[in-house]
């Protein structure tokens, strides 16, 4: 695939080996196109914030400025953006909440959840807040977010970009998404804390943090987490669950396990115009068949679609338990 921006690092660098044995045995014959595509620097994107900005205005204003846009086919209002500068942060577009930098697969779970305007809905991982307020724009500043993240730390950037952003439909807290039960949300987003391994074209430090211990207790808190969130969920409601790795224990393991514990759940597919991989079908480790409607869940690597790696599904709770 040829790629618009140049090489940021040579391709010999030391890859831990640990790291390199797992993906080749995953990948096969896509590792090398897999690593070729992670020592490329991720094309810039940015989605219009309708909460404060008129879209074709916003684009209006940046293509006189001299920077060119090329819509993201599955996201209105989102663009990929090239120029002279790299430094889209310092846009004042950016300053003052008209836009929003945020990688185009990442913009995938509320598109998918679909969140209408006056309905309540619960962002369990939120923190920093792209999709929280991307949700909101959806929603158009109505109805309730609950926007939730464990880390105390992670919570002053919620608020600051929520703000920045001019979102007013959301409250923020901090509680385990292991606690939540009991509730009546409309639609939830489980964006997990997960290895990241779809996230290597940011920073390649990725690979030496990579430990397959930590896939393996990433994918048991990612199984609560979305126990709980079913608990939280009301009848007739829409749970999506997504992570930024590719691995297969912490996406297709994890949603396999949860429909065999959760008989009354379905998947449904998601048709977007974007190119996909397969998604897995067996476990990565016992080669044991995974339940049958994983083959709905949306797959994405780095390569497919020149963005970042990511996975995401859409769950329903029926209207009659
Ligand atoms: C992938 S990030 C979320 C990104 C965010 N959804 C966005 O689009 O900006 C995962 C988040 O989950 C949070 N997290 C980790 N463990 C959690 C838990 N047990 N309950 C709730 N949040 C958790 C992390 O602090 C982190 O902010």
């Amino acid at each position: 695939m040829e790629r618009a921006q140049t090489p940021r690092r040579q391709t010999d660098i030391d890859v831990k080996e640990s790291f390199a044995t797992h993906y080749k045995e995953l990948l096969q014959d896509k590792y090398e196109t897999f690593m070729e595509c992670n020592h490329h620097y991720l094309r810039r994107a940015l989605r219009i914030n309708t909460l404060k900005a008129d879209p074709e205005r916003i684009a209006d204003q940046l293509t006189r400025a001299g920077w060119q846009l090329t819509p993201v086919p599955w996201c209105a209002h989102a663009y990929w953006i090239s120029g002279e500068r790299r430094d889209i942060g310092n846009l004042l577009e950016h300053q003052l909440g008209h836009v929003y930098i945020q990688d185009p697969a990442s913009m995938l779970p509320p598109i998918v959840l679909n969140p209408k305007p006056g309905e309540t809905i619960l962002d369990m991982c939120a923190s920093p807040g792209s999709k929280t307020s991307q949700a909101a724009a959806m929603m158009e500043n109505t109805g309730v977010i609950v926007a939730n993240d464990v880390e105390a730390k992670r919570l002053a950037p919620l608020q600051t970009n929520l703000q920045r952003l001019g979102v007013i439909n959301a409250v923020i807290t901090k509680k385990d998404g292991r606690a939540f039960k009991n509730q009546q949300f409309d639609r939830i987003m489980i964006d997990a804390p997960c290895s990241g391994t779809g996230t290597l074209r940011r920073s390649l430090k990725g690979i030496d943090m990579f430990n397959i211990k930590q896939v393996h207790n990433l994918s048991r808190l990612q199984k609560d987490l979305l126990a709980a969130g079913w608990q939280a969920l009301k009848p007739g409601g829409v749970i999506t669950y997504s992570t930024c790795t590719l691995e297969p224990l912490e996406n297709e393991v994890v949603v396999s396990e949860f429909l065999a514990s959760h008989p009354q759940a379905t998947l449904s597919d998601i048709t977007l115009d974007i190119k996909r991989e397969d998604a897995w079908t067996a476990h990565p480790e016992t080669g044991k068949a995974l339940h049958s409607e994983v083959r709905k869940c949306l797959r994405i690597h780095p390569y497919t679609n020149d963005t970042e790696g990511f996975f995401v599904c859409r769950i329903h709770k029926p209207k009659i338990l």
